[in-house]
């Protein structure tokens, strides 16, 4: 069932299933690529799959690309530990998209942690509407805390 549909787009967003982890797994290593400051990707995945297998998770697709973007949520916590989004499907609506439905799903304001380094997807967080809690984290894996609206 779609959750939300891009008038324009053509991409839609439903909860994800379990054939959609391949698509998923690719879009998550592409991103990982362009973050050469975190630690090893095989320890990334395996947090993926395991957000994945306990936690809510929706996927945006579109009729011939297939899986676009993702996010993963605790719905407990209103934490978005994962949202990424295809490179070639960035500045589209998708990253708002899956964030708007999370937040509809949880019925309050969402957190998230970024990193530091991460200063593309801060700017686009900025842009939401997202602000500083605090700071998170230590070292090269230091981050900020954000609140959603
Ligand atoms: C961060 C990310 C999820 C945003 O997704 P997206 O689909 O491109 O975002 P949207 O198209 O919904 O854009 C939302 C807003 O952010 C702005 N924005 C998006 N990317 C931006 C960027 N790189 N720089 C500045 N602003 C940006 C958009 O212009 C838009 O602002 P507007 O509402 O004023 O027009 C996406 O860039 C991504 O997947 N990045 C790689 C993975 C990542 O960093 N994930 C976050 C980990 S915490």
């Amino acid at each position: 069932m779609s959750l939300y549909s891009h008038p324009g787009a053509g991409w839609s967003i439903r909860h994800w299933r379990r054939d959609d982890y391949p698509q998923i797994e690719v879009i998550f290593r592409e991103c990982l690529a362009a973050f050469p400051w975190r630690g090893s990707a095989r320890d990334e995945v395996l947090r993926l799959r395991q957000a994945l297998s306990a936690n809510i998770a929706f996927v945006a697709e579109e009729k011939s690309a297939g899986v676009v973007g993702f996010l993963t949520l605790e719905q407990g916590k209103a934490y978005v530990p994962h949202v990424f989004v295809d490179g070639d499907w960035r500045f589209c609506g998708v990253g708002s998209g899956l964030l708007q439905v999370a937040r509809n799903f949880v019925g309050r304001p969402l957190k998230l942690d970024v990193d530091i380094q991460n200063a593309a997807a801060i700017e686009a967080y900025t842009a939401l509407g997202w602000r500083e809690q605090a700071k998170v984290g230590r070292g090269s894996r230091e981050q900020v805390r954000l609140v959603g609206p």
